[in-house]
């Protein structure tokens, strides 16, 4: 019988995801191996097991597209993360179960695909005996052990293409238009998309703003004749007296929203100006991956096969230097990666005159 590994893809989906799927089924393919997709997330590791072959066949023409051929869950059995930093135990018999099941289909190893939370359970599951291999994924590209994610150039190339539609139906009324964009934790999102897109504000969590400061910022455009303005601000942005704006779902989540609204309402406010707010959401995570996805996909997906074959169990993927290595996955947990306030990039946008409403 052929060596069977398993792989999943779990938490939110991003672009990039099925490059690493079929480079991972062909490096596969190449050893000799059957690589078999679990679907949507860990779930699919739970009695009887829900998966397919990935094969040659099936990975025809799937890297073009957005989203995981697999499918994927951000909830379920397998939670280990709530939050920031609040970890879960996977129960004991859930573990036991997937086990069961990769034992069944006699898959000798298991690659997950997933950020922080994914990687969280990815831990337990190689704590308890089970062979794991880790690839990290999120579009907010807040992982402190791999200097980038795949996902991360499509959400922002989506960012720039809404800024520059923005640009000219702002520019027409003369308006100030604000724009929300995800980033929980982290403004890289904000950030990038926002000087690719030519933004005249940026907020990000890591840099507190104050609405006067945001308001004192359009003020200046307007004295120096630039009508319209563009503000980016970060879903997970507060100002410097408040917190993060999120409601309660009945599930009893937090989700962020509504920054947004409560700038733009702020700064007409102060300004008098025309505003107007546009959420981008998941905008941001569907559709075709950049070329930059695309690649780094296949070399995470090809790269954690070779992980697995070299039995590198209890390891992610990591991109370092512009070289895809590995670490520890215990190392790579619960650390994430902000924006250095003080940082390189942040002091480029303020030389393109940028305000952080700070
Ligand atoms: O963590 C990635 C992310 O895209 C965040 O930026 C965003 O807050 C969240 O996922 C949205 O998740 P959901 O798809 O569950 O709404």
């Amino acid at each position: 019988m052929k060596t069977r590994i398993g792989i999943l893809t779990s938490g939110g989906d991003c672009p990039g995801l099925n490059a690493v799927l079929r480079g991972a089924a062909l490096a596969a393919d190449k050893l000799g191996w059957e690589m078999l997709g679990f679907r949507d997330g860990f779930e699919g590791l739970l009695p009887p097991g829900d998966f397919t072959v990935l094969d040659r066949k099936c990975t025809e023409n799937i890297m073009a597209l957005g989203g995981t051929l697999i499918g994927t869950t951000n909830r379920g059995h397998f939670v280990a993360k709530i939050g920031a930093g609040d970890r879960a135990v996977v129960a004991a018999e859930v573990i036991e179960k997937a086990r069961k099941v990769l034992n069944e289909a006699h898959a000798e190893a298991l690659i997950i695909v997933g950020g922080d939370g994914s990687m969280t359970t990815a831990l337990q599951l190689q704590e308890a005996g089970i062979n794991c291999v880790g690839v990290p994924k999120t579009i907010d590209n807040d992982l402190e052990a791999t200097a980038m994610t795949f996902g991360f150039d499509s959400a922002v190339a989506a960012v720039m293409d809404a800024l520059d539609r923005l640009h000219t139906t702002a520019t027409s009324h003369k308006r100030a238009i604000v724009v929300e964009v995800m980033g929980r934790h982290a403004g890289w999102i904000a950030l990038h998309g926002g000087i690719a897109g030519g933004a005249d504000v940026i907020l990000i969590p890591e840099i507190p703003f104050d609405f006067d400061r945001v308001a004192d910022a359009i003020r200046a455009r307007e004295a120096a004749g630039d009508l319209s303005s563009l503000v980016v601000v970060a879903e997970g942005a507060r100002p410097k007296d408040g917190q993060q704006v999120k409601r309660e779902t009945k599930e009893g989540e937090f989700r962020l929203g509504g920054i947004g609204d409560i700038v733009a309402r702020e700064i007409a406010a102060r300004t008098g100006k025309e505003t107007r707010t546009c959420v981008l959401g998941h905008l941001q995570r569907g559709g075709a991956p950049t070329t930059l996805d695309r690649i780094l996909g296949t070399r995470f997906g090809v790269k954690a096969v070779q992980l697995v074959n070299e039995g590198h169990f209890g390891s992610m993927v990591s991109y370092q230097n512009y070289q895809v290595r590995h670490v520890p996955i215990a190392d790579a947990v619960n650390r994430l990666r902000l924006v250095p306030p003080n940082g390189e990039m942040v002091q480029t946008a303020r030389d393109v005159e940028i305000s952080f409403g700070d």
